[in-house]
């Protein structure tokens, strides 16, 4: 549609994001691909980041979508809606990213339910397209559209997990937390504290993320 203002999208102003190793390469060649990215990693280690530098980085617009386990399909692609003037078609936003061409970053998609989940599978393979059922209307993505998932493996319960119908069809990004001394430069420059005391910080938040397991 073309009345979409594609600005408010935009990420006006360079993140700061920290690279830990080819990471920008593998996705920069994933998204020349229009490839499906998952990206896999432990809460708080720059999964967020990273998709929003890259949105930043490609110039594309960047619609995020925190899921939830409350989530249905028609809080991704859209409903009708009841409003002074009648009845009208609203897109969610899996839509409105399928029709402008942005990067559609669905986190935590694990916590929305399967049938939830179902519906982007036509996006994510040659099909390229997302039926809207209730709309009788099947769009065919832009070709600038990407989808990105977030993924947090073993931290949901083992009832909860993806189909392997739906992951089979990402590319695997593994994030962890990165070495120490990056750390620290990345904690020194979101905070704007010493590199003395960043360090410090640093080894307290290690020495916390090793009680892991231990209540
Ligand atoms: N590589 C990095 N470069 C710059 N900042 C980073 C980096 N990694 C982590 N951060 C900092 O850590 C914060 C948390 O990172 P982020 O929100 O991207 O984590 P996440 O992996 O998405 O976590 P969650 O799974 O909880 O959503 C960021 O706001 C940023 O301040
Ligand atoms: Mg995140």
């Amino acid at each position: 549609m073309s009345d979409i203002d594609i600005e408010q999208y935009k990420i006006s102003e360079e993140p700061f994001y920290q690279p830990s190793g080819n990471e920008i390469d593998q996705y920069e060649a994933a998204y020349a691909a229009r490839l499906p990215v998952m990206v896999k990693g432990p809460t708080g280690c720059g999964k967020s980041r990273f998709i929003e530098y890259m949105a930043w980085k490609l110039g594309k617009p960047i619609i995020t979508v925190a899921c939830n386990e409350d989530m249905t399909a028609a809080d991704l692609v859209g409903r009708y809606l009841l409003d002074a003037d009648g009845t009208r078609w609203l897109d969610g936003p899996l839509t409105t990213a399928a029709r402008i061409g942005a990067i559609c970053y669905l986190d935590e998609v694990v916590e929305a339910r399967q049938d939830t989940t179902v519906v982007i599978h036509p996006l994510t393979d040659h099909r390229r397209t997302l039926p809207l059922d209730k709309k009788g209307e099947v769009v065919r993505a832009h070709e600038d559209f990407q989808l990105v998932i977030s993924y947090n493996p073993g931290y949901q319960s083992l009832m909860k997990d993806l189909k392997q119908s739906t992951k089979q069809r990402f590319v695997g990004m593994d994030f962890d937390y990165v070495p120490a001394d990056l750390e620290a430069k990345i904690v020194a420059e979101e905070t704007g504290i010493n590199a003395g005391t960043a360090a410090k910080l640093v080894q307290v938040g290690e020495a916390a993320r090793n009680l892991k397991g231990h209540g």
